[in-house]
């Protein structure tokens, strides 16, 4: 049986686990597959940015680590998103591991109130199972980009050619550092990127962009400095006026691998050969820098035809696409349930009436505020029916419909159902009579297989018969079920 949780990222044992089955579902079958280091993802998880929170969360068979997700989302700004990376290691793939950890991303996304789920993929070749995968949850691709690699030491003689070709550099002043910006560039070097962030395509992408500020730039170079040395080189007009810069992260711990990131020069500013002299200047700085990595990987939109011709000049070719990938969902109410079963298989509903009749639904109801799914189940059986949980109770099934009429508010519900065996009990909650009925809950009952399979009115899920019938038969699923209406 598969289960899904987050991890504590400073246990030391489950961190590693984590980290391997992650890197080993990235990593498969890409030659250039570039992932933060083990080191890198120990201190952002240890220490989080207070503008993000970054989960880890794993898919467990037992107690070996089967599955990886790293779920982020933003605290400040784009407030409707989260971003997903599910990787399953190719040894344990087909198995619905990677649908086990989606469906954690969608209830815990649903309890968020977040709607846009974002993704990326790195994609060698086609078909490949990443994009069949988010495909099939209803993800589109939204912005394509190369990711592009150039091998380190860079080439002196392409350099010198390079330099030579780029010819004369008037009207403008380069400045390079390495580490934090001086003081008396990061208002500039500020401005910059908050016309980096509007400036740079990102397709169908939802992205709030936020103007930034000398402290929000001081905030992130400290955290960048911990895993990464940044290098820049920054334009300046020969009256004081930035035009451009560009950036490149040589990773603190990682022997292979450099990273290009930004590149801008300023609209005005474009058709002077700017970004190859920032370029040049940069690569400089990175012979100084570099320590033994020998690739310097890059990404540019399909679209960016100016910086394609940059890459190609200097030597770089195209290794994979990089696709980021969106999808918006309604907005679900998230809830837990436990089908509860007797020692005489007996199984115990609750009955709701509504409008249009009476329903027989499992105990169990929508979480408050942070609770987990194992926290809200607690509290609503102790609530609608006195029963205290033992041990954690199997993840049986994963139920989404989108319907009006389930949920005021909301576009539809998320109930997630747990199966609990137990001693037969009398039903008494905390709850009283006049409670339960504010809740539409006008009773309850213990049902067998056959009292349930010869009833002719509603149950939740509509199928509860069935379900109960195999469920009984065959015990429970390895990954929870998916369940419409
Ligand atoms: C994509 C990935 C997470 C899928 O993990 P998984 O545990 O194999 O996924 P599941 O078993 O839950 O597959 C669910 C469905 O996705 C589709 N799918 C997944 N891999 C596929 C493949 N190689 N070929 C065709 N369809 C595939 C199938 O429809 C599958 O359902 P089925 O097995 O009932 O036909 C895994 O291949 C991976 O880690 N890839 C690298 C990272 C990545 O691309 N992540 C996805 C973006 S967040």
């Amino acid at each position: 049986m598969i289960t899904v949780r987050e991890i504590d990222p400073a246990d030391p044992v489950l961190f590693d686990q984590w980290y391997d089955a992650l890197r080993a579902g990235v990593v498969a079958g890409r030659s250039a597959a570039l992932l933060g280091t083990r080191e890198t993802f120990r201190v952002s998880l240890r220490d989080p940015s207070p503008l993000k929170t970054r989960l880890a969360i794993v898919a467990l068979d037992d107690d070996q680590v089967v599955g990886a997700m790293l779920f982020e989302y933003r605290l400040q700004d784009n407030l409707d998103s989260v971003d997903v990376e599910i990787d399953v290691p190719p040894a344990f793939r087909r198995r619905g591991i990677g649908t086990a950890l989606w469906q954690w991303a969608a209830t815990r996304a649903a309890q968020l109130g977040r709607t846009i789920f974002q993704t990326e993929l790195g994609v060698p070749s086609t078909p490949w199972p990443g994009s069949v995968f988010a495909e099939r949850l209803g993800f589109t691709v939204e912005h394509v980009e190369d990711h592009l690699v150039v091998p380190l030491p860079y080439d002196s003689a392409r350099l010198a050619s390079l330099r030579e070709s780029a010819g004369k550099f008037e009207g403008y002043t380069l400045t390079s550092w390495a580490g934090a910006c001086p003081p008396e560039y990061q208002q500039a070097y500020a401005d910059l990127h908050t016309a980096m962030d509007n400036d740079v395509p990102t397709g169908g992408m939802t992205r709030e962009t936020v103007p930034w500020t000398v402290e929000r730039l001081m905030a992130s170079e400290e955290r960048v400095d911990r895993s990464y040395l940044a290098l820049v080189t920054m334009a300046h007009t020969d009256a004081g006026e930035p035009a451009g810069y560009t950036l490149i992260y040589v990773p603190r711990d990682d022997p292979d691998n450099v990273q290009q990131d930004d590149t801008l020069v300023l609209l005005d500013h474009r058709g002077h050969n700017l970004g190859t002299h920032l370029k040049l200047a940069n690569l400089d700085l990175l012979a100084d820098h570099r320590v033994a990595q020998s690739y310097l990987h890059t990404w540019t939109a399909l679209s960016n035809t100016a910086m394609q011709k940059v890459n190609a000049r200097f030597g770089f070719t195209t290794v994979e696409q990089n696709q980021e990938l969106e999808l918006t969902r309604p907005r679900l109410r998230p809830a837990a349930r436990g089908l509860i079963v007797d020692p005489d298989d007996r199984i115990l509903l609750v009955r709701f009436e509504f409008a249009d009749g009476p329903l027989w639904a499992t105990p169990g109801g929508g979480l408050e505020g942070s609770e987990s799914l194992l926290e809200g189940l607690q509290r609503e059986l102790t609530e609608e029916v006195g029963l205290s949980l033992v041990e954690d109770p199997p993840h049986i099934w994963h139920q989404e419909v989108v319907a009006e009429g389930h949920a005021t508010g909301y576009d539809g519900v998320i109930n997630d159902y747990f199966l609990i065996r137990t001693e037969h009990f009398e039903v008494a909650g905390t709850l009283t009579a006049a409670e339960l009925a504010a809740e539409q809950v006008h009773g309850h009952r213990w049902w067998t297989l056959a009292e349930l399979q010869s009833h002719e009115g509603r149950f939740a899920p509509r199928n509860l018969p069935h379900l109960v019938a195999d469920l009984l038969h065959t015990g429970p699923p390895t990954i929870p079920l998916s369940l419409d209406l």
